[in-house]
């Protein structure tokens, strides 16, 4: 029926890479996450759920750079926050360094918690605005009772040089900095625990384009002297593309592709993957025959998605089989260990191989006058 029938092992972890030292600080199996939605009245009753992370799978091992990238809506900020277990989740496990913390308590998470730290999104609201930034990063330090040799005032001084802040602004508050310096701020906030893994929600997205280079090279550099490792969620695959050593590719609550950075960027097999390279300038820049393709509308309500596939909605490449049957994330032949995809129907494992354009969005079409 497929096109694409070799299976190789289904649960294959994908190896980790440079800077990785292969053992696994982070393990996720079956995490979901259904937000209910209550109606009625005067007694509220449920009548439905949002399903925004559906039974995900990730490996995220000690020191990696790992990029968790979709669309909006994909469910990627619902996965960090089960993550950093700022929500409880509805199913799944979540082991951090082989213990299951999957239900843990306050009190259980208390040790682990300055290990695992977050870098939000939005360095404006993030941010505490009546704290100094001496307060800001230094004060997870006394919660936790760490006490530097120098002393914290010490720690956190050296901490902003680090993020590239001049220690003397210690006492500035919030709004004295730019959007670019408070995310630094937030960076620096992150780091003060010497946590093992910093789960970076989109921490460029709100910053201008000119500062977002030079937020993901602190990123870089950090991640890469401090050997912390990174899930670095994104909408954008051109923006993890230089700071991760593995990528997933969420789609509606599911990961439908994952494997190593080369592997995914090279030889990508899910639609959704080449749709989303599609709009990388950067990636086949000198190909004759660049691939153009624009999905059509959003992504569809979580609340009630597509059966089988969910991206079949929105795919050029949808038949029958698509609408019955959830494809299995699988690796396929071709493709590299650790590169696994969930597709009946998968694209030839290199993007030089389609000629012609894909253009999905009729009105795009007519406007770009490709139109057929
Ligand atoms: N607290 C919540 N209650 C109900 N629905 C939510 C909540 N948080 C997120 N969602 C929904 O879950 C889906 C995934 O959201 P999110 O994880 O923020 O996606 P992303 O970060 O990829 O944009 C969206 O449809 C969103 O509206
Ligand atoms: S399974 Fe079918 S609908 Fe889904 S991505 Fe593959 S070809 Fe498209
Ligand atoms: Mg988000």
């Amino acid at each position: 029926m497929s096109e694409e029938t070799t299976i190789t092992k289904a649960d294959a972890v994908p190896s980790p890479r440079d800077g990785a030292s292969g053992e696994a600080l982070l393990e996720v199996t079956g995490l979901t996450k259904h937000f209910p939605i209550h109606a009625g009245f005067p007694i509220k009753h449920k009548v439905g759920a949002v399903q925004a992370v559906d039974g995900i799978d990730l490996t995220i091992h000690t020191g990696e750079s790992f990029g968790l990238v979709g669309e909006s809506g994909c469910g990627k900020s619902t996965t960090g926050r089960l993550i950093t277990r700022l929500l409880e989740p509805t199913g799944g496990r979540i082991s951090y360094r082989g213990r299951d913390i999957t239900r843990a308590t306050r009190k259980e998470l208390m040790p682990i918690r300055s290990e695992i730290q977050m870098i939000f999104q939005d360095p404006y609201s993030s941010l505490n605005p009546r704290q100094t930034v001496g307060t800001i990063i230094g004060g997870p330090m006394e919660i936790n009772d760490i006490n530097p040799a120098g002393g914290r005032e010490q720690r956190v001084r050296e901490l902003l040089e680090t993020v590239g802040l001049n220690p003397e602004h210690y006492n500035r508050f919030p709004h004295e900095f730019s959007g670019g310096q408070r995310q630094r701020i937030g960076v620096a906030r992150a780091l003060a625990l010497e946590p093992k893994l910093i789960v970076a929600d989109e921490p460029v997205s709100a910053l201008d384009v000119s500062i977002q280079a030079q937020v993901v090279n602190l990123l870089r550099k950090v991640q890469e002297e401090t050997g912390i490792a990174f899930l670095f969620i994104a909408h954008d695959l051109a923006i993890v593309r230089h700071f991760t050593q593995r990528v997933a590719v969420m789609y509606l609550g599911k990961i439908v592709e994952v494997g190593d950075r080369d592997s995914i960027y090279n030889r990508p097999r899910h639609p959704y993957t080449h749709a989303l390279l599609s709009a990388v300038p950067e990636v086949n820049i000198d190909g004759a025959d660049r691939e153009r393709i624009r999905l059509a509308g959003d992504v569809p309500s979580p609340i009630n998605p597509p059966s089988g596939c969910r991206f079949r909605t929105r795919c050029w490449k949808a038949r029958d089989l698509c609408a019955s049957q959830e494809p299995p994330l699988i690796q396929l032949g071709g493709n590299q260990d650790g590169h696994l995809t969930a597709c009946h129907f998968p694209e030839e494992p290199t993007i030089a191989a389609r000629g012609e354009d894909i253009v999905l969005d009729p009105a795009l079409a007519a406007i770009e006058g490709t139109a057929q």
